[in-house]
């Protein structure tokens, strides 16, 4: 017998109980149908931890989080937290979160479905098939920086401070899961900075540039200034493979790439950390998508991100692939089937809930396996 594998929800704020709630009958229907079993624990994480503590995430739950095989996150934030603090804000909880456990590889794949190809903004011959990686930097840049903060000056005006600063192991880190990454994909890399005005930049470009001379060369590889990168995305996506950036970077660059593919609504994440000599690894898995505060509680979500989040979590935490390709295809037959959440709603299909959805990828599942 194996040890149970265990599990920490941390559903959040806004959408992010009603997705995780999707996510459980998943973990439900492995457990029925596959040799598989979780220990889950649940807890709060966000605006809803503020609510309760006083704080966005308690050491407690950072403790659990640590001793977690996997953690699957739905969403922080929202209008009602706008006054707090920095420090205590939604927002800080997942940062603790990343930094604590050293998440410092962000996966963020941006796949567009064939059935959503009329829901991306771009025309669908620029993004039907479209499969891209960006692998964000996670734990360091400009979201931690120092010195950073806002300071009064004596001649009455306010300064705000923020320090991008990049050590060589950490950009080395995380550019070689990208090399990782695009050996199994079409071996393609390509490193966004801006190297012609920052010097944390340069030392990206130059540091990765050594990487591929000296560890990937078979990897085709290419400098691309962050403000070009933005651009080409929108005018010919499919050239890229894997993007490895920064932190800063990588979010906007996320963003974008996630809008090519139709619906944030769709995509996943996970957020990595260096696999220790017990062979253990971090995982944090998350939709890209945000707490959507404005539509919470009205089943009007859409839950596939958060699920097809669970299924990277099954691929890189838990060495399951076959489950993970299983809620990969239910959710493309789902989709195939003209069932859509309001946020991928087209003239002809068929709209649903958020549970509904869940429903529907269940039961594919249970045909698809059986
Ligand atoms: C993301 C989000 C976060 C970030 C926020 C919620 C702190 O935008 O995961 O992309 O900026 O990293
Ligand atoms: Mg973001």
């Amino acid at each position: 017998m194996t040890e149970n594998k265990k599990l920490l929800l941390l559903p959040g704020d806004g959408i992010g109980p009603e997705v995780m709630a999707e996510v459980r009958r998943v973990i439900t229907w492995l457990e029925q149908n596959r040799e598989l079993a979780f220990d889950v624990e649940e807890d709060l994480v966000g605006g809803c931890c503020y609510d309760a503590h006083g704080v966005a995430v308690t050491d407690a739950t950072i403790e659990k989080a640590k001793a977690a095989d996997a953690v699957i996150l739905g969403a922080v934030g929202g209008p009602k937290w706008d006054g707090v603090a920095y420090a205590a804000r939604p927002e800080a909880g997942l940062l603790r979160l990343r930094k604590d456990l050293e998440l410092f590889a962000n996966l963020r794949p941006a796949i567009c479905f064939d059935a959503l190809v009329d829901a991306s903004s771009l025309k669908s011959e620029l993004v039907s098939g479209l499969d891209i990686m960006i692998v964000r930097e996670l734990t360091g840049g400009i979201y931690f920086g120092e010195p950073r903060g806002i300071t009064d000056l004596p001649n009455g005006e306010r300064r705000g401070v923020n320090t991008n600063v990049y050590d060589t192991h950490e950009i080395v880190r995380l550019v070689r899961v990208g090399f990782e990454l695009a050996k199994k994909r079409r071996g393609k890399v390509t490193s966004s900075e801006k190297s012609n005005v920052m010097e944390s930049g340069l030392l990206w470009r130059e540091e990765t540039m050594k990487v591929h001379a000296e560890e990937y060369p078979e990897i085709e590889f290419e400098n691309m200034l962050a403000d070009a990168c933005a651009m080409q995305l929108v005018r010919r996506p499919k050239q890229f493979d894997v993007i490895v950036t920064d932190n800063l970077f990588g979010d906007m660059l996320s963003d974008e790439a996630a809008m090519l593919t139709g619906s944030l609504g769709m995509l996943p994440s996970a957020s990595l950390g260096a696999k220790g000599a017990d062979g253990r690894q971090a995982g944090l898995y998350e939709p890209v998508h945000g707490s959507a505060p404005d539509i919470a509680g009205q089943e009007l979500a859409n839950p596939i991100a958060t699920i097809l989040s669970f299924a990277m979590a099954l691929r890189y935490s838990f060495d399951r692939g076959g489950e993970a390709d299983l809620i990969e295809k239910a959710v493309e037959a789902v989709l195939d089937g003209g069932l859509r959440t309001a946020d991928i709603m087209q003239d002809g299909m068929t709209k649903v809930s958020t549970s509904v959805m869940g429903d529907a990828i269940v039961k594919q599942m249970d045909k698809l396996a059986n």
